[in-house]
């Protein structure tokens, strides 16, 4: 994507608007996406955690691609029926209203990821009222140790999922319950992990803890998920999780250990699927120095863009340098040294990289910064200061996109989405009027 994109922010730069996007590139989306897939063992499923990014071009692209979506509100359950009215989807979080399961009941849900006993009653008395018999999982908040990754949902105190010395309760009560049918287990512990050797003992681990309620309980799983968690190295993108080693050694365990009778083994990614084909780009509005410090000031920030802010990283980012500069003013740089890129927020919070050498960097530049396709728009406070939001790009193929060129709506607040790609017939897109250009 980088030359389409650095070309669409260079005719941009230096116009009456300064360039302010996300742009990502389907075509690549898709090509990681398949061969992720191509590479699962047999009975091992991807869906795909639409909480990452839950664009509708992004949808549209992996709805072919995956076993199906995972979501975790009504909203999501909207979402993924506008993209695909059949696709498969199962419900996930820890706050569930009778409302969503509803919805989720009347969307035909695959199976609920159940984190409580209230909500266990919840569904049951829901798919009663629906007359049906809903399918369940229990996720369960294990005992550790887990690897080491940047978030940890188990193996402590966290909101998530029932704690495994309240399993036996739990199992009582989903197996009494008239409308319900326990299937299995759902264990998601973490997120960010980068090791493939760390993630494949984990599930090792994960065999053994749900063999053993299989003996403790008398039951027989169908279904097993060991959720999402595989990271991105936002560190060192030369050094990313080995995905092919990770599909030999679940494809070595699924064949020696992983009992027979798991008819369907689920793994429910998000950042591993669409972090990369996303970035994130801002114009640099000033550069200046503070008590010693360089300053580079961007048109954008954390309210677009949270994840630096929320993880505490440096984002990775390129200078994209633009010649245009049509002040008569000096145009203020700094060369080789420590910058902490800013945004246009007041507070010193906003922050998005610090203490990153570059060679040089100009008001008039662009900041381009890489791996912002997962939890970055999606996770930001898009309104805190009320400045226009960014543009939404969608550069490549998009299944069932009505026009080669479509703008598929605008923002009230100033950011366009379009879609810069190929052919598709056209269907409607959350409400958005969709007109080309
Ligand atoms: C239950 C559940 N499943 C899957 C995911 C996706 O995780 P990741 O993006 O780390 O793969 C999350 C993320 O928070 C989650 O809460």
């Amino acid at each position: 994507m980088n030359d389409d994109l650095t070309k669409l922010i260079l005719d941009r730069a230096g116009g009456a608007r300064p360039v302010c996007l996300y742009g990502y590139d389907l075509d690549l989306l898709a090509e990681h996406v398949e061969r992720v897939v191509a590479t699962l063992p047999e009975r091992c499923r991807m869906f795909y955690a639409m909480k990452a990014n839950s664009s509708e071009p992004v949808l549209r692209t992996l709805a072919p691609l995956v076993a199906g979506f995972e979501v975790a509100s009504g909203g999501e359950v909207a979402k993924a029926r506008a993209v695909d009215e059949r696709i498969p989807f199962i419900f996930g979080g820890p706050a569930k209203t009778e409302h969503d399961i509803a919805a989720a009941l009347t969307h035909r849900v695959a199976r609920f990821h159940v984190e409580s006993e209230l909500e266990l009653h919840r569904i049951s008395a829901a798919a009663g009222r629906a007359g049906r018999v809903a399918d369940v999982l229990l996720r369960v908040n294990l005992t550790g140790p887990f690897p080491i990754a940047t978030l940890a949902m188990a193996g402590r105190p966290t909101q998530f999922g029932i704690d495994e010395e309240r399993l036996p309760e739990a199992v009582r009560t989903a197996r009494r319950l008239p409308h319900l049918r326990l299937v299995g287990f759902h264990l998601h512990s973490v997120s960010n992990n980068l090791s493939a050797a760390a993630h494949l003992d984990m599930l090792e681990l994960y065999r053994r803890r749900v063999t053993g309620w299989e003996r403790e309980f008398g039951l027989a799983c169908e279904v097993v998920n060991f959720g999402g968690g595989i990271g991105v190295n936002y560190a060192d993108l030369a050094e990313q999780f080995d995905w092919p080693s990770f599909a030999r050694g679940l494809g070595e365990l699924v064949g020696r250990s992983f009992p027979a009778h798991w008819q369907e083994i689920d793994f429910e990614c998000g950042r591993f699927l669409v972090a990369g084909c996303g970035s994130y780009a801002a114009e640099v509005l000033d550069v200046k120095r503070n008590h010693g410090e360089a300053y580079v000031i961007l048109r954008g920030g954390t309210h677009h863009f949270r994840l630096p802010v929320s993880w505490q990283h440096s984002h990775p980012f390129t200078v994209v340098p633009v010649d245009r500069w049509p002040l008569p003013s000096p145009r203020p740089e700094v060369r080789d040294e420590p910058v902490t890129v800013v945004g246009e927020l007041c507070t010193p919070k906003d922050v998005l990289a610090r203490g990153v050498v570059v060679p040089r960097v100009r008001a008039g530049d662009v900041l381009l910064f890489s791996h912002a396709g997962a939890y970055g728009w999606e996770i930001s406070h898009h309104d805190f200061l009320s400045h226009p939001h960014p543009d939404h790009v969608f550069l490549g193929e998009v299944p069932r996109c009505s026009r080669t060129t479509a703008r598929m709506g605008s923002d009230p607040k100033g950011g366009e989405n379009r879609c810069l790609g190929s052919t598709g017939s056209s269907v409607p897109s959350f409400g958005m009027t969709r007109y080309g250009w």
